[in-house]
């Protein structure tokens, strides 16, 4: 059996201690380049490290893809599962402890296959991944079709931005374009000087929308991360940052972050919100409705 399989496997094993359904948390930016991967990755694997069973799915092929930044390599990814070209058992690969990669599409061809027998098909064979207390989607940048379908499907959606004023008139625009299909935008504000620096443009851009978008809208700071020139090398040497540059300045920022997420997983329980699970999310993202 490869070890893929066996990765697999363990998720069907991973019932024990599941803390209820899946949240999947889609991670965007109007802009590219501003970290989406890198933040994806190491919130995935800081959840994973705090016991979550966490999934981590890129629909985007950008500067950095997730199998570079984990160090496999995924030759087949969810479009093949979805034509019948592979089991899901073949491209799910287990990163670490409690940490799956699902290798994901990045063109719009996923949309195609709304077909109800292959979507049928498709959702038996991710019953697996109903395990996963996170799924978290590390999206492309800008407004195209395909990225706000995933995040129409998403329970969580959170907008990265980078202090250029440039990425920062981008990120609003995102806001308000997922303020129509979301009332609740998380944000994270990242390479940073300090915390207020990302504080002061968060005020900005909540300022803005609240005055543009309306009331209804809650726009929330998730965290914001400093910049480290570590930061941009560990993706070149395939460090996660979380994991082995655990000190440096962004590492205990986006490890905040992360317990952002994991303790608003945990109050929607409380709370009662019935998350929709990994199921529904792939209805809806599928066009299922
Ligand atoms: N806090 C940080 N400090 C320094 N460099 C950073 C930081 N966060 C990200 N970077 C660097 O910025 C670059 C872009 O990051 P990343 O690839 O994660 O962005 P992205 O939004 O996923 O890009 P794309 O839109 O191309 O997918 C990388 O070289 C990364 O290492
Ligand atoms: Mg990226």
């Amino acid at each position: 059996m490869s070890t893929q399989a066996k990765g697999l496997e363990a998720l069907v094993e991973a019932q024990n201690g599941a803390k209820g359904a899946t949240r999947v948390v889609a991670i965007t930016s109007g802009k590219g380049g501003v970290g989406k991967s890198t933040i994806s990755a190491n919130v995935a694997y800081v959840l994973a490290r705090q016991g979550y069973k966490v999934g981590i799915m890129d629909a985007d092929i950008g500067l950095a893809n997730l199998d570079v930044m984990f160090n496999v390599r995924a030759d087949r990814n969810i479009l093949h599962v979805l034509k019948g070209e592979a089991g899901f058992d073949e491209i799910v690969t287990q990163i670490e402890p409690n940490l799956w990669l699902i290798p994901g599409e990045s063109g719009d061809e996923i949309l195609k296959f709304s077909d109800a027998t292959i979507v049928s098909r498709f959702l038996d064979e991710a019953q697996a991944l109903e395990n996963l207390d996170f799924l978290i989607i590390d999206t492309g940048a800008g407004i195209g079709d395909t990225i706000q379908m995933f995040l129409k499907a998403a329970d969580d959606v959170v907008v990265v931005t980078v202090p250029d004023p440039a990425a920062i008139t981008d990120a609003y625009a995102m806001v308000k374009v997922v303020s129509k299909i979301k009332p609740e935008i998380g944000m994270v504000v990242n390479q940073v000087k300090n915390a207020k620096e990302g504080q002061k443009i968060f005020d900005t851009i909540a300022r803005v929308a609240q005055g543009n978008i309306g009331g209804e809208l809650r726009l929330k700071l998730l965290g914001t991360i400093r910049s480290d020139a570590y930061v941009a090398r560990s993706v070149k040497q395939r460090v996660l940052v979380c994991k082995e540059l655990a000190n440096i300045a962004p590492a205990g920022d986006i490890e905040a972050v992360a317990s952002r997420l994991g303790d608003k997983k945990e109050h929607k329980m409380l709370e009662g919100q019935k998350e929709r699970g990994l199921g529904t999310f792939f209805k809806k993202l599928l066009g299922q409705f």
